[in-house]
């Protein structure tokens, strides 16, 4: 990652990183290779809920419930790492037309296949979404993230994403994400062995995809830059991940701009 020192680290977490940094050939600048082939191997696997699941995230229809609370009137919206598109399809069949991104083109020629089925609104790209959006400025009411920034396990992709996210939302538009809590069932343990505790980063030993893990504050810091947070809270499920039940400890947070 090149952001800490071996020095740092616990003995036998040093040959962990040296490992890791041996298989890493790719550049901290650009890891859409390194991750698009991860996630290849992870949807041919289904092991992570979002790979199989056709219906839409219960957060989801949580932060929809929110809006419509407020009366919120808006129709245009973004899906960030949209995987099969079960978000968008919701998101659309409730009146949004959504841009859909997801770093596979696999993931984004399905999710505008079913569109096209289901006649719903939606514009699919194969993009990762730290490079720039095919958004226009200020134009998107709501911008959803379902555990894709988590995946960004790169300090400064992670800052172009919000980059992209404050410019391409409205100043009355509202972004809803949704990652793992440091005290997740399965992420959290996965600390002990982190190659980069400083980023709280895990790699999921089933498939290798890497993950950073946040608490709230942690959070709230990293997005300040341009975002105030306006809602968030931890939700406890019990759900599989690989094969096995899991408690699960997820942050769900609604923000606007600052
Ligand atoms: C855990 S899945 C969630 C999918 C979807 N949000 C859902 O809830 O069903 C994460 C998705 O993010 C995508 N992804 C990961 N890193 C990405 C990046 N840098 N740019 C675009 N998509 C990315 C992956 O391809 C994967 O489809």
């Amino acid at each position: 990652m090149g952001e800490f020192s071996l020095a740092q680290l616990p003995r036998l977490q040093k040959k962990m990183v040296k490992k890791h940094r041996t298989k890493v050939k790719t550049k901290d600048s650009d890891k859409s290779l390194e991750w698009q082939r991860a996630w290849e191997h992870e949807y041919q696997k289904q092991g992570i809920p979002s790979s199989f699941r056709n219906t839409p995230a219960r957060v989801v229809t949580e932060f929809y419930a929110w809006l419509e609370r407020r009366n919120f009137q808006g129709s245009q919206a973004a899906d960030l790492g949209c995987g099969r598109g079960r978000n968008s399809l919701y998101l659309a069949s409730h009146g949004f037309s959504v841009t859909a991104l997801d770093l596979l083109k696999e993931n984004s020629d399905y999710v505008a296949h079913q569109a096209k089925l289901m006649k719903l609104p939606i514009v699919a790209h194969a993009q990762n979404v730290s490079h720039p959006w095919p958004i226009t400025t200020n134009s998107l009411d709501i911008a959803i993230d379902i555990f894709c920034y988590k995946h960004i396990t790169n300090k400064d992709s992670q800052r172009l994403y919000r980059e992209e996210l404050a410019r391409t939302l409205k100043p009355t538009g509202y972004y809803f994400v949704s990652l793992a809590s440091e005290n997740d069932g399965f992420y959290g343990p996965l600390l002990s062995h982190s190659p980069a505790p400083n980023h709280k980063l895990v790699v999921d030993p089933y498939v290798q995809i890497e993950s950073y893990l946040y608490s709230i504050s942690d959070l709230i810091q990293e997005f300040a830059d341009h975002f105030i947070v306006m809602e968030v809270d931890e939700q406890e499920s019990s759900s599989p991940m690989h094969g096995k039940e899991y408690t699960r400890k997820v942050l769900n947070f609604i923000m606007k701009k600052a």
